[in-house]
């Protein structure tokens, strides 16, 4: 498979040489050239077709030569298709590769054949200077030429002879996969969490419920618990949602953001579900994207182990500030986006309808987000009915939540002796139809102090055909929507949403 280009050790420039260029696709400065945008998108047609040709010679490589009615005739064609398609993009290098090996397999596999290295530089349209310094890797080749060297059959070039895997691959090792965002702040975040937890009374931002390692595994220890499994994780209709999404993708490659990731464990499902829907499935790329370096650590493991095929990055930031993170929000060439916020954490933001009008305003048309929620058990207006027919109306809160998010009031709060978290209905407003209960902690004090009240996290019910309707009126169009829940009760949703 022929990936995007990666950072490489760079050797001097020539006419058909080139050191490996930064990956352009994801490291474009802020502003774009303007591009004729038929062209831009023939380019991209044009790659997709080189890399499907590219993984079908590979694929034919790797099967068994008894298998196929006449193996060597079969592969000669994609090598000879291979060359008729050509290459007009010169700018894009290939990888990861091994360069020295690369130079010593040219040179054995061009020797075995009887070629000299002035027909083989004849044929591919470059000097013979150019074919030794390849063969004595003192340069490297660009992805033009390098398509050119697989199509010849006499060399019977394999794409595993010049592609790596990317554990193998001393340019993958050295290559980034991690970004900090730019202001991306711990200690800021836990000193604004320590003034709050000091002050009579407040409200906490929801990000920081996560921010401290403790909380972290707090949170993880309540996320991964039976019962949550049980009422969230388990009946994500991942499957079907995928399909959709794959056939809106098509012929393009996917790049996923997953915002606000946790320990990844539900963003690997979907990938795992968007792999088998996919056309291009690995070149699928996955952006991990979380305020918690913990919880950011946990999912880059995960991710890691369980999709071994595909590039997973991390980004150690906040969802707040995507528009200032340019490999998230400039446009990509024969890709599509998707953003996933997912594991409710929609539910639980302060203004979720500024957060697409005005956060996601940087997006581009077409561009789709998936997010899951909860769904309204009562009328919003009916306070009574909601505390009788919501279970949350109870005020209890399970006791894994409840030590998460005690945690950081026994761990900040200077002279707290006993702390009690309930939900109580928050006050009305917020998205037509839809109602919401806050944790509210009431923290009792040592020597005689004054109790303290703090609300310490939140989360919202809707009307579903509501919610779309005002993230419709922000230019956000659900194109799909699919209610589930535990024991078939339909109390939650994930929505399709297209920016139009
Ligand atoms: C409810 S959890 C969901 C986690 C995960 N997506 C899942 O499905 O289990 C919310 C996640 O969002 C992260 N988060 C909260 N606020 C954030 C922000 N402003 N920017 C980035 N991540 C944030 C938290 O650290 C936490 O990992």
């Amino acid at each position: 498979m022929l990936k995007p280009s990666m950072p490489q050790q760079t050797e001097p420039a020539s006419d058909e040489l080139n050191s490996m260029p930064p990956d352009a696709e994801h490291v474009m400065p802020p502003e774009l050239p303007t591009q004729d945008s038929a062209l831009e998108d023939s380019v991209g047609q044009l790659t997709r077709v080189q890399s499907k040709l590219v993984d079908t010679l590979h694929a034919l490589q790797l099967l068994s030569p008894q298998l196929v009615k006449d193996h060597n005739r079969a592969v000669r064609a994609i090598q000879e298709a291979l060359t008729l398609v050509g290459d007009t993009d010169d700018s894009e290098a290939i990888g990861p590769i091994d360069w020295v090996k690369f130079g010593e397999r040219l040179y054995q596999r061009r020797t075995a054949a009887g070629l000299t290295q002035e027909w083989l530089a004849e044929r591919v349209g470059v000097t013979a200077t150019t074919i030794r310094q390849l063969e004595h890797h003192t340069r490297r080749a660009r992805r033009s030429l390098m398509l050119k060297l697989l199509a010849v059959p006499e060399l019977n070039l394999r794409v595993s002879d010049i592609e790596l895997s990317a554990e193998m691959s001393a340019g993958y090792r050295h290559t980034p996969t991690s970004w900090l965002g730019p202001t991306y702040d711990p200690v800021g975040m836990i000193t604004q969490l320590a003034e709050t937890m000091n002050a009579q009374s407040g409200q906490l931002e929801q990000t920081l419920v996560y921010i401290d390692h403790q909380s972290a595994k707090d949170w993880m220890a309540t996320c991964s618990s039976p019962e949550y499994d049980g009422e969230y994780r388990d009946n994500v209709p991942f499957a079907t949602m995928a399909q959709r999404i794959a056939a809106l993708v098509g012929d393009q490659a996917l790049t996923m953001t997953a915002l606000g990731c946790g320990d990844g464990r539900t963003e690997a499902s979907l990938v795992k579900h968007l792999q088998q829907k996919l056309r291009m499935p690995r070149q699928t790329e996955l952006f991990l994207l979380d305020v918690s370096h913990s919880l950011l650590n946990a999912a880059n493991r995960h991710c890691c182990d369980t999709l071994p095929d595909i590039r997973t990055y991390t980004i150690h930031g906040s969802f707040l500030d995507m528009p200032k993170m340019p490999m998230l929000v400039n446009p990509l060439r024969g890709r599509a986006r998707l953003f996933a916020m997912l594991g409710y954490t929609l539910v639980n933001l302060s203004d979720e309808l500024r957060y697409f009008r005005d956060t996601l305003s940087c997006c581009s048309p077409g561009e789709l987000f998936l997010c899951d929620i909860s769904i309204a058990l009562a009328p919003s207006h009916d306070r009574q009915k909601i505390l009788k027919l919501d279970p949350t109306g109870s005020g209890k809160l399970r006791p894994s939540h409840a030590t998460w998010l005690s945690g950081p009031i026994r761990r900040y709060c200077q002279g707290a002796e006993d702390v009690d978290i309930r939900w109580e209905l928050a006050p009305s407003g917020g998205v037509p139809g839809s109602y919401g209960f806050d944790a509210i902690a009431r923290v009792k004090m040592r020597d005689g102090r004054p109790d303290r009240r703090f609300l310490m996290w939140r989360f919202r019910r809707y009307d579903p055909k509501l919610l779309s309707d005002s993230l419709a009126e922000l230019g956000w169009k659900t194109i799909e929507r699919i209610d589930y829940g535990p024991g078939g009760k339909k109390s939650l949703s994930l929505l399709l949403l297209q920016k139009q």
